[in-house]
């Protein structure tokens, strides 16, 4: 089996940077990965992807918020994660099931033994070896991310999150914390103010550190 690594936190927090530095990292000592995100990741994936995060026409309520994450990812781990995990690569995931804890259960405050049901389930009962939690104060992360947004022409907006009051994302980013502090031998909590490359380097040495430990 390869090694599964997800990186968490809340919109704007340095996970896609982070992780694609990883990949670099990874490709100059050929080692095998992919990186793959949620939702998305597979064809499915994509299409509810694009229900979920483009604010459309239509509501989605909280419980159908939880059942299209949780569908996506049903496809995913079947289709591309466990795949590649059998093959013995490394899979860098963007955002998991504890994105579903944070958002879904501490942000939109549904049952939280209900969800981690569903969470067990939809993941086939797989876990991560290895969770980043890039933690940063809301106000910057929001402020970064739309940055990002403004930055790049035509980019699709995802907004359905960003366009959440700045009290849902700090129940958001304390959900994280609190699942982080619950299994502390999974998560790295890294503090996502620091620079980009001083990030880099301590996720590298965590990763480093499980690759070697799996020998
Ligand atoms: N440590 C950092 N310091 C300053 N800026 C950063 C840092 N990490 C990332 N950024 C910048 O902040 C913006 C958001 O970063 P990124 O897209 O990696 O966040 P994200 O966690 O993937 O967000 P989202 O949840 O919205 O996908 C980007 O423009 C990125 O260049
Ligand atoms: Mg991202």
């Amino acid at each position: 089996m390869g090694l599964f690594i997800t990186f968490e936190g809340i919109e704007g927090c340095g996970k896609t940077t982070q992780i694609k530095m990883v990949g670099k990292y990874l490709d100059n000592r050929n080692i095998s990965y992919i990186i793959t995100e949620e939702p998305g990741g597979s064809s499915l994936g994509l299409k509810i992807r694009e229900i979920l995060l483009n604010k459309s026409s239509f509501e989605i309520c909280a419980e159908s918020e939880l059942f299209l994450f949780s569908a996506a990812r049903a496809q995913h781990v079947k289709e591309v994660i466990l795949p590649a995990l059998e093959g013995g690569e490394i899979v860098l995931c963007d955002r998991f099931f504890d994105a579903t804890i944070a958002y879904q259960g501490s942000g939109r405050e549904l049952d939280m033994n209900f969800i981690r049901q569903i969470n067990a389930i939809s993941a086939g009962h797989l876990k991560p070896d290895m969770t980043f939690l890039f933690d940063i104060p809301v106000e910057i992360g929001l402020k970064r991310a739309m940055g990002r947004i403004s930055r790049i022409k035509n980019a699709p907006r995802e907004d359905r999150f960003e366009s959440e009051k700045i009290e849902f994302h700090k129940k958001v980013r304390e959900g994280y914390l609190s699942l982080a502090k619950s299994e502390p031998e999974r998560f790295r909590v890294i503090d996502g103010t620091k620079d980009i490359l001083t990030v880099h380097r301590e996720v590298c040495s965590q990763v480093v550190a499980l690759i070697d430990g799996r020998g």
